[in-house]
């Protein structure tokens, strides 16, 4: 796996609309090598890239996202609400997202948004465009913090990279990495304890933390054993990425 230290989120969320291919693209000016964006499948079959649950706060949009029409949300505005000079910017679909990822030579942290309990329905719509579109496995993690669909990642995939997402470390984290030869814990890095950092570590998998801003905020992360620091502002942590 071709980690590095560094990874935007939601593409580089402080730079442009976030989970959009301008915030992917700012990303990678930053010499970023690594983003974070969320996949989430809506009820009628379409794999968009967006995090919320309703349309409101990131698009000239309304309503719940899980019910939105594939071609609706794909002719939304996804960017004047960051900044005028974004208007005009769409929700991207996985493939296009995939697309642009690999043309700029990035590797994709893909986080499958999805609360619902039907992930054997989720899951392979996802892994199969992946399959078709993604090219390099050393590239590609899949994370999320639905663990039933990282297990059916697992089932359908042993290769595939896995990250358990978490904001607070569970009491069965190891249990859990375990199950699934995870590759790494994904946490909030405020909550994370030295202890259990260095559990991780220990314990062999890689330790990732979101979502911090400012280098100062993971600077004893890095001494507990911290792989890498997932920010809305790359800029902040790339004389970290030159070391790597
Ligand atoms: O991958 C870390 C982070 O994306 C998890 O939280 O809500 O920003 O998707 P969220
Ligand atoms: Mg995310």
């Amino acid at each position: 796996m071709q980690l590095s230290k560094v990874m935007g989120h939601r593409g580089a969320a402080l730079l442009a609309p976030e989970n959009t291919l301008a915030s992917i693209r700012a990303a990678a000016e930053t010499g970023v090598k690594w983003v974070e964006i969320d996949v989430y499948p809506i009820a009628q079959g379409g794999l968009i890239i967006f995090h919320d649950h309703s349309l409101e706060r990131c698009t000239n949009g309304s309503g719940l996202t899980l019910d939105a029409n594939l071609e609706a949300i794909l002719s939304l505005d996804a960017g004047a609400w960051f900044g005028v000079q974004h208007t005009g910017e769409k929700v991207p679909t996985l493939e296009q997202a995939i697309a642009c990822i690999q043309e700029l030579g990035m590797g994709l942290n893909l986080e499958i948004k999805y609360e619902g309990t039907d992930v054997e329905a989720i899951v392979p719509p996802i892994l199969a465009v992946l399959a078709e579109h993604w090219q390099d496995n050393d590239k590609l993690m899949i994370s999320s913090f639905n663990y039933p669909a990282l297990e059916i990642c697992y089932a359908m995939n042993k290769q595939l990279h896995l990250a358990y997402l978490v904001e607070d470390v569970p009491d069965d984290w190891l249990l859990k990495l375990a199950a699934i030869e995870a590759y790494s814990l994904n946490c909030y890095y405020l909550p994370l304890t030295e202890q259990q950092a260095r559990a991780v570590k220990a314990a062999g998998y890689k330790l990732l933390c979101y979502t911090a801003n400012e280098a100062r905020l993971v600077e004893h992360h890095w001494d507990w054993g911290m792989d890498a620091v997932i920010t809305d502002d790359p800029r902040q942590f790339m004389h970290l990425e030159a070391q790597s």
